[in-house]
């Protein structure tokens, strides 16, 4: 058994979690970069967590430039095993309304502009993402977000995309009849990749937005939709996080999924080199 430390990654909105016992926030740093922000610690019903601001306190970071290597591997370092990312995104389903939350699955990753890998050179790995999230993670997401009264969708593909704009109508329009994704985000990506590389147990929690530009009742994305709705979501993500740390234990087994042993058949450099 290994003792569990959630961290949760907060999105547009959430950039801070109240009730830590003794929360502090303290500076990590990493071969890979500054994260984001110095990293909250503290328990929660007994349970270590974690919280990391993913845009920074203030919002300083757009999610081409958000670290995502140092921010990882920043986690893995004080002993993270279980990562939750929060997220504000656009939807491309009439079901999933603003004020909604999905439990993401599946991502399609159109990202350009951003370090994938923490094994660029030197170590060469390929890991498996065919299943990028964990779903004992999902389950715990899951059953929290129900206990606090939030409407949650089990499942979806998320597409995420460069930014900082919002997506042409076409694109809109392709991602959600052709490509078959559920909603749209900046952030995931290569988020979710990296964790799987640092064994890290990873779940997505998207919170409906918007209807990004598909939509025919409703008109292009903007800025102040988004926050006004954040400001309702914020306070729904926070309740949902709070009931993680008795969902997840203060201790954990394996991952019967095996995410904390994805390195184990996929390292290709010889051990000498
Ligand atoms: N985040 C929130 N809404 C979004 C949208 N429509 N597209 C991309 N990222 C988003």
């Amino acid at each position: 058994m290994t003792e569990t430390m959630i961290a949760v990654i907060g999105g547009s909105g959430i950039y801070d979690i109240d009730g830590l016992e003794g929360a502090q926030w303290s500076s990590v740093t990493s071969p890979w970069g500054t994260p984001s922000d110095q990293i909250l610690t503290g328990r929660f019903d007994g349970v270590k967590m974690a919280f990391l601001p993913r845009h920074g306190r203030g919002h300083v970071h757009s999610p081409t430039d958000v670290p995502y290597r140092a921010n990882i591997d920043a986690l893995k370092r004080i002993g993270v095993t279980d990562v939750i990312s929060v997220s504000a995104c656009g939807s491309f389903r009439e079901n999933m309304a603003p004020g909604d939350f999905v439990i993401v699955d599946q991502f399609i990753d159109r990202t350009f502009a951003r370090e994938k890998s923490f094994f660029s050179s030197g170590c060469v790995a390929h890991v498996s993402v065919a299943h990028p999230t964990c779903p004992r993670l999902g389950d715990a997401c899951e059953s929290a977000a129900k206990a606090a009264g939030i409407t949650v969708h089990r499942g979806g593909t998320y597409l995420a995309m460069e930014g900082p704009q919002f997506s042409s109508m076409a694109e809109s329009k392709m991602y959600r009849d052709v490509w078959g994704c559920d909603v749209i985000g900046m952030t995931n990506m290569p988020e979710a990749k990296l964790a799987r590389e640092a064994e890290l147990c990873y779940a997505s929690v998207a919170m409906v937005t918007d209807f990004d530009s598909w939509h025919p009742a409703h008109g292009a994305v903007d800025i102040t939709e988004i926050i006004a709705t954040l400001q309702g979501n914020s306070e729904k993500g926070r309740a949902l996080v709070k009931g993680l740390p008795a969902r997840l234990g203060a201790e954990r087994a394996a991952c019967p999924h095996g995410c904390d042993r994805a390195l184990e058949f996929a390292i290709m450099t010889a051990p000498d080199k």
